[in-house]
C-alpha cells in the first residue's frame, strides 16, 4: 500500500448521468477532501480543440496538440471553475455538442496520456475524491477505496435532461437518453481506457435511491477501510 500523505485516493468511476458529480462533490466535502472531476478536464480539451478545428485523425498533430495543453481545475467556496491553457472554460464545456464531441476526443492516445498524468499528479498525495471512466483501473489502479456508480439508462437520460433544461439548453428527453446511451457505447468500446468496473470496486445502484443514502454508503465504506488500515498498520 502507498503511503498517502493527506489521506487516500478514493476512485468513483461510472457511466455518465449516473450521479458521480454530485456524489463526488458531497462526499468530497463531508471527508474534507479535494474533487478532481475528469471529466471536465476531457471536456476542456474538447473545447480547445473545437476552437483550433483539430483534424482528429491526425495522430502527429494532435499529440504535438497535446504536449501543449494545461487544464487546471480551480475549486472554491464549493464551486469548481475549469481552467484551459489559462482560459476559464466552465461555461462552454457541458453542451449536448461537446458532450458528443469529448467522447471522442477521449479516445484518443495522447490526450489519454496528456490527461492520466495531470490526474495523477494532481492526486498522488492522497485526501482527494477522483470521478472518471477510468480512474479505479488506469489512473490509479491502487486507489484504496473504489466505487463503480450506475444507474438504468432511463434514469439517467432523465437527470442529464433536467440538467440541460435547467440551464437553458433546448433539448428533449428521447435525444437526452439517445445521447447519454451513444456516449456510454462509445466510452465502453473504446480501445484505450473503457469505462469498465475495477475488479476490487464496489458497485453502487443509484437507480431511485436519495444522495443521502448513497453518500451514507461511501462514508460507511471509508470508515471501515480506515479502521482496516489502523489495524494493518
Ligand atoms: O463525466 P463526463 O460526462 O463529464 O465526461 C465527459 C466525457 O469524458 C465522457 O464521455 C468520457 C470522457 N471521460 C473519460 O474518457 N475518462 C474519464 N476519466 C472521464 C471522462
Amino acid at each position: 500500500m502507498i503511503e498517502r500523505t493527506r489521506g487516500l485516493v478514493i476512485a468513483i468511476d461510472g457511466p455518465s448521468g449516473a450521479g458521480k458529480s454530485t456524489i463526488a462533490r458531497q462526499l468530497a466535502t463531508r471527508l474534507g477532501y479535494k474533487q478532481i472531476d475528469t471529466g471536465a478536464m476531457y471536456r476542456a480539451v474538447a473545447y480547445l480543440m473545437s476552437q483550433v478545428g483539430i483534424d482528429l485523425a491526425n495522430e502527429e498533430k494532435v499529440a504535438s496538440f497535446c504536449k501543449d495543453i494545461d487544464v487546471r481545475l480551480d475549486c472554491r467556496n464549493g464551486t469548481q471553475r475549469v481552467l484551459a491553457n489559462g482560459k476559464d472554460v466552465t461555461d462552454y464545456i457541458r453542451t449536448p455538442e461537446m458532450s458528443l464531441l469529448t467522447s471522442r476526443i477521449s479516445a484518443l492516445r495522447p490526450v489519454r496520456e496528456a490527461m492520466m498524468w495531470a490526474q495523477r499528479r494532481m492526486g498522488r498525495d492522497g485526501g482527494v475524491v477522483l470521478e472518471g471512466r477510468d480512474i479505479g483501473t488506469v489512473v490509479f489502479p491502487d486507489a484504496e477505496l473504489k466505487f463503480f456508480l450506475y444507474a438504468s439508462p432511463e434514469e439517467r437520460g432523465i437527470r442529464r435532461f433536467a440538467e440541460l433544461t435547467h440551464k437553458g439548453e433546448q433539448v428533449t428527453l428521447e435525444d437526452t437518453i439517445n445521447d447519454v446511451t451513444r456516449r456510454d457505447e462509445q466510452d465502453s468500446q473504446r480501445d484505450l481506457a473503457p469505462l469498465r468496473q475495477a475488479e476490487d470496486a464496489i458497485p453502487v445502484d443509484s437507480s431511485g435511491i436519495a444522495v443521502e443514502e448513497v453518500l451514507d454508503m461511501m462514508v460507511a465504506a471509508f470508515m471501515d477501510k480506515m479502521n482496516k488500515m489502523e489495524t494493518e498498520k
